[in-house]
């Protein structure tokens, strides 16, 4: 990853620093070709459970992974950030900068994140058009009713109860994806199918190529 000499610095006096590896090297050195698969979705859709049993199985085929999960990057990285509009937005835009270092390390990220807002999973995915890294957006698509139903955390009983305040898809909204590259629907579809065709979507996209 290299950037022009001032692009996304806050001071003219901070310039890029050239590495003598890069990238497709490092691609070569894990036998694979690296990218971003985003899972954006309604809280309870599925979008972690999918992304663990992805892990998994391309792990098992040798595969090296790194998932990024909204509420796991909330207890650190994101820890101060809340649901206001402004604050999901720099939650996307951090974890969109992640996902660019660790694609530039070789890896194949899985992000999974409510991302609700149209314009922030666009900015992510400019941001990875840019540096020439795949981007590809994967919609976890769940009837509100069934992902209220199935409410893993009770936030979605709170959210009713008014005990908390901008919830998605309860007074929130949720845009989906006009032009996802993959579309999940977890109310019909196991675990184990949906994890399938991420695999297939990487497998065509030549994610499991050696490079
Ligand atoms: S995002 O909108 O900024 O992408 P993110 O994926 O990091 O959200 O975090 C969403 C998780 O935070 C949900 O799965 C849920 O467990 C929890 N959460 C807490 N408050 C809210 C809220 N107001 N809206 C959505 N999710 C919330």
């Amino acid at each position: 990853m290299s950037q022009s000499k001032n692009e996304g610095a806050t001071s003219e006096n901070v310039v890029w620093h050239l590495g003598d590896v890069g990238r497709v090297q490092r691609e070569k050195l894990l036998g694979q070709s690296a990218g971003t698969v985003w899972f954006t979705g309604l809280s309870g859709s599925g979008k972690s459970t999918v992304a663990v049993a992805v892990e998994r199985d391309l792990a098992a085929a040798g595969r090296l992974c790194y998932r990024l999960d909204g509420d796991n990057l909330r207890h650190g990285l994101n820890g101060d950030l809340g649901f206001s509009e402004a604050d999901r937005a720099e939650n996307i835009r951090r974890t969109g900068e992640v996902c660019r270092l660790l694609v530039d390390a070789g890896v194949i990220v899985l992000a999974s994140f409510v991302s609700p807002f149209r314009a922030d999973r666009d900015s992510v995915r400019a941001m990875h058009a840019a540096a020439g890294m795949p981007f590809l957006e994967v919609h976890v698509e769940v009837p509100l009713e069934v992902a209220e139903e199935r409410d893993p955390k009770g936030l979605y009983r709170k959210a009713r109860a008014g005990e908390i305040r901008g919830f998605t898809g309860i007074d929130q909204p949720y845009e989906a994806p006009d032009r996802p590259e993959l579309v999940l629907s977890t109310a019909s579809c196991s675990v184990e199918e949906s994890a399938a065709s991420v695999v297939e979507l990487l497998r065509n996209r030549g994610f499991l190529e050696t490079a």
